[in-house]
Parts: C-alpha cells; structure tokens; sequence
C-alpha cells in the first residue's frame, strides 16, 4: 500500500530548444516522465512536473534574423507550439517556462555571483574562428568547408556526413563561415570558466553515491578519470542571452542558463500558486528531484550541474534518469524515409495514447535506444490495448445495459480472482517506481488475458440465450468489469484520456489508493468506444507527410545528426567489402591533427596504418593490444600526416562517446568478418 505520509517530487525533464518543433524523441522523454510522475500521483505522492523551453542561443539569434523578427518574437511563436504539442501528447506540466525569463536570469546571475564568490570562477583569453563579415564569433558548427577525408564539400566544422570523419574547423579545406559565406580569421577574446577541477572530490562522492544509472556513472567516470576540464560558460556579444554581471559583452553560455531553468520554471510556478520553494532547491528538504534527459546529455547533468549546485549552496538531484535515444524501424530517424516525425505531424494522424502505450510497452530504466518499429507498432497497440484490455469492458458493457439497467451484481462472484489481481498491485507499483514500464505493461497485458479467458470460459453471450441464465450473465459481467476496473488503475498512467471514458463508464475514480474495493450494486456510466484500432494507412499518411515536411536542417547547440543516407547497396557491394579482425599494436597522437589517432594494425601477417578521428574518446595507451574490426581493401588516401590505409569501424553519436567495436578475445588478427 502507498505510505500514509506523501512524498513531495519535483520532476523534470530535458528543456527542448526554442529553435524547432518537437519531435518523437522528445516525446519518448516526456512520456516517459509523465508516465512516472502520473503514477507517483495515483499513489497519492505530491508530484510535480515542470519543464521550460530552452532559448538561448546562437542559432536561435540567427533563426530569428532570418524570418525578420527579434528572438523574443521567434521564442514565444516556438513556445506556443511546444505547449500545444505537449498537451496533444498529454502531457501534465504543472509549468512549462521559458529560460528567456524573469526568473531564470536572476537564479542564473546569483548562481554566478555565488560561484565567483567562491572563487570557481576563471577567466582568460582564447583563439577562436571568427566571421569578420558578421563580427561574428563562429563555434565549430558554423564553419564549412570541403572534407580533407573524402572531399565532399559543404561539411560542417566539425565532422563530415558523407564519411563520417571528424575533424578541427582548421583542418577543412576551404573553410568558410555558414552565416556569412566568408574566409573566418582568428581571434582572441576574453572568456570565463567554471572551475570543474576544483569539484574532482565532490564528483567522485556523487557518482559513488548511486545516484545515477551504474552504466551513466561509469561512463562519467571514465571522463572524471581522465581528467576534468574547466567549462567555458561564456559566449561574446552578439548573443542572445543573459548579459553576465560586470562584464559587459559577455553573455552566459546558453548550456549555463538552461539547467538553471529548471529552479525558474518551478520558481514562476510556485509564485503563481503558492506552493512551498524552498524545501525543493535548499539542501536538506523532504523533497525529491528527478530529472529525465537523454543519454547525450550526460556530462551536463552529472558533472557540471551537481557542481555549480553544491557551489552555489544549492541542493543537488536526487537522482538523474537517463534514457537512450529512439529510432524509427531499426535506423536514425530519416527526413528521407519520413520516420522523421515531428510531434504535431503524429498527432494529425494517430492518437497520442497509441504512442504513449507503445513508449510504455519498450521503456525500462536502462540507457538502451528504444525501437519504434512502425509494423510492431500497430500489431501491439491493436492486440494488447484493443485486442485485450478494451475488449474486456466491451463485451461486458452491452449485457449489462441491455439486460440489468447498467447495474453490477450485488456481489463478486469471483472473489479470488479478483483478489489475485488486486494482489498483483504492488509488484507492477514497484516496476513503475523503478521505471520498468515494459515490464509493468508485461504484468498488465497477462492479467488481461486471464481476464478473457474466464470470459472465454463462461460466454455470457451463450448463456444469454439460455433461459434461467440472467444472474450468471449478470455475474460473468460484472466481474469482468472489476477485472477491468483494476486493470485500469494500473494502465492509467500510460492512458490517462482513456481513463477519464473508463472513469465515466465506471462511474468511479481510478486511483491507485482506491484499488483494494469492489464494485457491487453499482451503478454504471454509458459505455463509449474506449480507443479505436489503428489502420495501417493512419501510420503510411503520417509517413508520407513526414517526407514532406522536411524542414531545412538548422545548426543546433549541441550536434545531433539525425539523417542517415537512404539509398540501399546491393549484396554485391557489401561482398566486396573487407572486414578484417585485427590487433591495434601501435596508437600514436598526430601533430597538427586533435582529432586523430595514428593506429598501426597487425592483420596476424601483414600490418596497415590507419589514421581514424577517434581521439576524443580514447587514450591512445588504452588501445594498445585491443581487437577491432577494419575495412582493409579500402583504397588507401594519402593525408596531411600519411597514408591512411583503411578504416576501423566505430559507433556512436562523437565527442567522447565513439565506441571502437571490440570483437571478442578468441578472434583472431587477420580473421575476416562474415
Ligand atoms: O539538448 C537539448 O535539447 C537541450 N536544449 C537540453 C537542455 S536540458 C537542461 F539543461 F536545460
Ligand atoms: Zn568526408
């Protein structure tokens, strides 16, 4: 049963730029914490959710400039129509905000003065690229240029789509800035740091403490061992942003102020309503605070938010819920191949309780990517919710009204099975506390199907044939009926719509803190359509649409490719490819090249030498004698610092999270890989 005193939450989840509409990612983020904190609340917690958009930036200055409107203007249109696609999905914000607000640049200016006081505040010059057209400085991202990979032209600075190089801005040819069209210089500025080193002890208690997923922690680690770096939070005018105290022309850097919307989301809310501040965000509160990002997040919200927290004499997070990303039919999401899908496009089509249940269906608290495969998708939604868990209330519902005016037995001819899925009540809670919704859903879906089997068994509309049968109709139904109460209870969470009809019906409410009744001689509502099944042509129309509204990819603050090339290789092609097992015996740093690791490979007779952009995420020490998998006929490319003689092969979305593929130890060099 729920504890008699509730728990004061506070969740929240990752605050979606101010630069483009929502798409399924960001839905699969937001349900999955409106799922968790709906729960929380049919428990009896108190359980709030807040959210903000997120718009600061550079890329949002220019998005504005281009329409010909100011960022205040291009904001508050983008913050409309995150509201209204939120909502379509269902999702209960008690406040979505804006990091452009009142509250968010005083917390972000005291956060500041309180971690200068401290003495965690650093400054001094840097070389950076610069657009002398726009007076303009430009972050990596906003330089092109000709890759000195493969030679595609028209790569942004940091990394190439054609081949997937990665690469310095200073390493293109023909570098030039993508606002302007002009040849960047450098220059020096003044910028200031977070001094992320000072926290080295700090961090190590935080990622001891449990507090994150083990697979997070490691991998935050992993980057706290190899050395932390101080943060550079500031940005030069022109940027659209908080102007920094003291310090005219400088502005916080937008990944500063957005976490920081967090406290000013809740702060605009509290204000609004009067509920308690405070005992959220000073250390030593009843509270709790949860915060929903994506894994690529990551360093932001384990490193260096819990730091300018504990600096700033704030509380830190109860715990931080870490999600994969989603994938549409196995791959990236595609503007090509229309899985692309933004969050309104899904609503034109589909109902939003479809994808709230399917999300559910695959969610678990692990860091995995999540499969929305369109095909599985249909079959699920329409079996289980359809298929199973509506049909048990439709094929009571009509016996009831027809033959007894919509009133149940006067009692439950079933007790025990009743009882046994009351008693299965704590243990989906516990799946649902522990973000297992998968397998909560697994629970759900199987007590269904005994619910239909018992109604299988006993055919009411047999026996509503027979005369003298009216009180086993009367209570085959009604117990189908309470099996369907508590099976409601337990999805409404995920259904929250399709519970307020099965409310209405059951004419009672739905709580988890009321499952432990039964209805007997109660009176029911009118039954209407709970949800519909879904016809495939719903999800090839919303396909469709989604190629069509491909919109022109805007740089955004961090780089997330979200397109993979569409065309198919033939069978013949892939044969022609020579993937090899081979031993790293040799890894070396390249002069000139940050990004690149001079590796010699051992094929067990012969060696290669490959220059791979994998410098970010490994030591070269660490590779020495690992296994890996390369292309080795690959025509060798002769660079800036050698020939490069084929190609390793690696996974993941840059930075530090490149992932050598490892074969297993009982491979050998040399071996090919079929
Ligand atoms: O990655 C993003 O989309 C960021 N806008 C998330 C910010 S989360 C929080 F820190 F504000
Ligand atoms: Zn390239």
């Amino acid at each position: 049963m729920a504890p008699t005193s509730p728990r004061k939450i506070l969740v929240t989840s990752a605050l979606p730029y101010a630069n483009a509409p929502l798409h399924l990612g960001h839905m699969l983020e937001q349900v999955q914490a409106d799922i968790w904190v709906r729960f929380q609340r049919s428990r009896g917690h108190d359980c709030l959710y807040v959210c903000a958009d997120d718009a600061h930036g550079t890329a949002i200055m220019l998005a504005a400039e281009k329409q010909g409107i100011t960022p205040e203007q291009h904001i508050a249109r983008i913050h409309a129509h995150h509201q209204r696609d939120s909502a379509g999905f269902l999702i209960d914000f008690a406040n979505f905000h804006s990091t452009h607000s009142a509250e968010n640049r005083y917390w972000s200016e005291e956060i500041y003065r309180r971690l200068k006081a401290n003495g965690h505040i650093a400054s001094r010059a840097i070389t950076q690229a610069f657009d002398p057209e726009k007076q303009l400085f430009l972050a990596d991202r906003f330089i092109k240029g000709t890759c000195p990979r493969c030679k595609t032209p028209d790569q942004y600075g940091d990394n190439c789509e054609a081949c997937g190089a990665t690469y310095t801005p200073a390493e293109l040819i023909d570098p030039v800035s993508a606002i302007s069209g002009a040849t960047p210089i450098e220059k020096d500025s003044i910028h200031f740091f977070f001094k992320l080193p000072e926290f080295e002890a700090m961090l190590r208690q935080w990622l001891d403490s449990d507090t994150l997923q083990p697979q997070v922690a490691n991998k935050l680690r992993e980057w706290t061992e190899a050395g932390l770096q101080e943060w550079d939070i500031s940005r030069d005018a022109p940027y659209f942003g908080f102007e920094i105290p003291g310090e005219p022309g400088k502005y916080f850097y937008v990944w500063l102020d957005a976490p920081i919307g967090y406290i000013a989301s809740f702060q605009n809310y509290c204000e609004r309503t009067g509920h308690a501040f405070d005992p959220y965000w000073l250390p030593g509160g009843d509270t709790e605070l949860y915060h929903f990002i994506g894994k690529d997040i990551i360093n932001f919200h384990g490193l260096f938010w819990p730091a300018m927290l504990h600096s700033a004499g704030l509380r830190t997070p109860s715990a931080i819920f870490v999600h994969g990303f989603l994938t549409v039919n196995g791959t990236k999401m595609s503007k090509s191949r229309g899985t692309f899908i933004n969050a309104s496009t899904y609503l034109e089509h589909l109902d939003a309780e479809y994808l709230r249940y399917y999300f559910a269906a695959k969610l678990s608290s692990a860091v995995d990517d999540i499969d929305l495969n369109l095909e599985d998708f249909v079959q699920r939604v329409n079996s289980d919710v359809v298929g199973k868990i509506v049909n048990i209330a439709s094929r009571c519902a009509g016996f009831l009204a027809r033959g007894f005016d919509n009133r149940l037995a006067e009692t439950c001819a079933e007790p025990a099975l009743l009882a046994d899925f009351i008693a299965r009540g704590e243990a989906i809670a516990g799946l649902y506390e522990q973000r297992e919704f998968n397998k909560a859903m697994r629970e759900v879906v199987a007590l269904a199907d005994r619910a239909n089997q018992y109604i299988d068994e006993k055919k009411p509309w047999l026996l509503a044939k027979q005369e003298g049968s009216a009180n086993e109709v009367h209570a085959v139904c009604s117990v189908g009926v309470n099996l369907f109460r508590v099976l409601m209870i337990y999805l409404k969470p995920v259904l929250p719509a399709m519970a307020t009809k099965a409310e209405s019906f059951l004419a009672c409410p739905l709580d988890w803190t009321a499952l432990d009744t039964t209805l007997a001689g109660h009176r029911l509502g009118n039954f209407e359509p709970l949800l519909t099944r879904i016809d495939v042509k719903q999800v090839e129309a919303m396909v469709e649409a989604s190629k069509q509204a491909a919109p022109a990819k805007t740089p955004a603050p961090t780089a997330k490719a979200e397109s993979l090339p569409a065309s198919t290789i033939a069978f013949e092609d892939f044969a022609r490819v020579d993937l090899r097992i081979v031993e790293i015996v040799a890894a070396e740093l390249v002069e000139g090249a940050d990004k690149l690791l001079r590796l010699t490979l051992s094929l067990g007779d012969s060696q290669k030498q490959v220059f791979a952009g994998i410098r970010s995420a490994y030591e070269p020490a660490d590779l020495v004698g690992k296994l890996t998998v390369m292309v080795a006929n690959l025509a060798p490319r002769t660079m800036r610092f050698g020939v490069s003689e084929g190609m390793v092969l690696a996974a993941g979305p840059g930075g530090k999270d490149i992932f050598l593929l490892e074969p297993h130890a009982g491979a050998q060099p040399g071996m090919a890989v079929k």
